[in-house]
């Protein structure tokens, strides 16, 4: 097997991945691996923007406030403080390395969002505010000789010993290689691929959340997933996601006979957080009997809907939807997970040289609801803080970092395959059973049924946990059923409804709901109280 010794590794290339690699690249040489090519990631496609305090109407203190309020209960409030305070200098960094924001004039142009009580939302490019970061960032990631990227590299799995992750287990076309590295950055991004309806771009498997799963680490609050309202819903078009930015202009949600249904669910109507216009939508599809409603743009003016959103524009002429003339066909969708594997404020993790930033981790910042637009502020600002963390546990240890015997998180030797053959064509209707029985049974309204449904199911697939698989699509099958097992489980335990999960038999915010769900595979879900 091919070995490579590096100081730091990150596995993933979004907004923290790379972040982190900036913070790094000075101190050591930096490996950034990714599954797929280095702009393939959730940062890419995130339309909307980027929340920061820099209007002159606006304060870090407000931005904190709707955080919180955001996150139900149950947000950790020093990581929230850390994110709005540090974020304004992140920004202004960002802009001194040429990201250029849509400006009104001379000045910056802030737009409005769910749950926001100010336009703090910044653009680039209209709609296209995430590919503007990646852009930057790669660009800035070029500038270090020190850092290299493996484009097309899975990594299988994470080398620990005795509670400490010393590299990965990775493959590239097909073979495997040990990157031996001092400390190591998770920045793999969410999940939503295990859901049949999601925003999120293919790569989004769970990887991270899997690997760090099995080497030991804690996962936590796995059961928020927020669902994105407003997703195409056209014949033959891909699941692409209509900016909140949208409605945060004036467009306006309508059943299928054309009637506005949200000022009767909630007083911000359109502007309503997330799982309640969610919730509304579901009902309101039930009660025409229909499998979408609409978003209503075309009271607006043509020439400002095309240049403020470009991209979803041309991107629904594409399947014959003319968003200047005709109403969107739109359902609900994955859209992001708030748990994650639990970090500090530095994105550590409990084991030693392993840290997570962006969505992979779980720093507390979203609670149990995001607040819109606060991902790619929250890859910033912990990619960073990962990155620096990272490079202080790296250059602290002396001497070669290498575990005594070379043993993947997950030994996938000669002899533990359980004999099972699988074909190609099992793993493909597994993974669509899968994605099924999550959207129909741990999606956006469950109860006790429908998650013991789901949790019989995933149980029927966990054979395939057992099979030496090797190429990236079974790999990942594995990683989804794992990251699912968690979802289920910690959605069973919670029984309240607080943030994006709702609990049809437990419909409010029974005791103990201020308490987090941690999980590890010794010990299964368990609650734990906020200290
Ligand atoms: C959107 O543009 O609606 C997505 C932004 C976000 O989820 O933060």
């Amino acid at each position: 097997m091919r070995e490579e010794e590096v100081d730091f590794l990150i596995i993933g290339s979004g907004v923290a991945g790379l972040r982190a690699a900036i913070e790094m690249a000075p101190y050591g040489d930096v490996l950034v691996v990714t599954k797929d090519l280095p702009a393939e990631s959730s940062t890419e496609y995130a339309q909307g923007g980027i929340a920061v305090a820099l209007s002159d109407e606006d304060e870090v203190g407000i931005h904190y406030e709707d955080t919180l309020r955001a996150g139900d209960g149950l947000c950790r409030e020093d990581a929230v403080r850390i994110l709005v305070e540090e974020g304004p200098e992140r920004i202004r960094e960002l802009i001194s390395w040429g990201a250029e924001f849509d400006r009104e004039g001379t000045k910056l142009d802030f737009t409005m969002e769910a749950a926001h009580s100010r336009k703090r939302i910044l653009h680039a490019h209209g709609d296209s505010t995430g590919r503007e970061l990646e852009r930057v960032l790669l660009n800035k990631v070029r500038s270090f000789p020190s850092v290299k990227k493996y484009p097309f590299a899975f990594t299988e799995d994470l080398l620990v010993e005795d509670g400490e992750c010393y590299g990965s287990l990775v493959r590239v076309r097909g073979e495997l290689s040990v990157v031996f590295a001092r400390a190591t950055v998770l920045a793999t991004g969410g999940a939503g691929q295990v859901y049949s309806r999601t925003t999120n771009p293919a790569v989004s498997t769970g990887d991270g959340m899997a690997i760090a799963l099995r080497a030991g680490a804690v996962l936590e609050d796995m059961e928020f997933i927020q669902f994105h309202p407003t997703v195409l819903f056209a014949p033959s078009a891909p699941q692409f996601l209509l900016s909140e930015a949208m409605r945060g202009e004036g467009a306006i949600l309508r059943n299928i006979r054309g009637e506005p249904f949200m000022k009767n669910y909630h007083p911000d109507a359109e502007l309503a957080p997330r799982d309640v216009v969610c919730r509304a939508i579901v009902s309101q599809m039930a009660r025409t009997n229909s499998t979408h409603v609409l978003l209503d743009l075309t009271h607006l003016d043509e020439t400002f809907i095309k240049s403020r959103f470009p991209r979803i524009y041309a991107t629904c002429l594409q399947y014959d939807v003319d968003i200047t003339k005709e109403p969107i066909p739109v359902s609900p969708g994955a859209h992001y997970s708030m748990g994650g594997v639990k970090t500090d404020t530095d994105g550590a993790t409990n084991i030693g040289g392993l840290f997570a930033a962006g969505e992979v981790a779980c720093t507390g910042v979203h609670g149990a609801n995001r607040l819109a637009s606060n991902s790619l502020l929250e890859g910033l600002v912990y990619g960073a803080r990962a990155g620096r963390a990272a490079v202080r546990y790296g250059t602290g240890i002396t001497g070669r970092r290498r575990p005594l015997r070379l043993r993947p998180a997950r030994d996938k030797g000669v002899g533990t395959s359980s004999g099972t053959k699988v074909s190609k064509f099992d793993i493909e209707e597994i993974r669509h059973l899968l994605r099924k029985t999550m959207w129909e049974r741990v999606g956006i309204i469950r109860c006790a049924e429908s998650l013991a449904e789901a949790r019989s199911k995933l149980e029927e697939w966990s054979f395939i946990l057992d099979v030496p698989f090797g190429t990236r699509r079974e790999l990942e099958l594995q990683n989804m059923l794992e990251v699912s097992q968690v979802i289920t489980e910690s959605a069973i335990l919670r029984k309240n409804s607080v943030g994006a999960h709702y609990r049809s038999d437990f419909p409010k915010k029974f005791e103990g709901w201020k308490d987090h769900i941690l999980f590890t595979n010794e010990k299964g879900a368990r609650y734990e109280s906020i200290p």
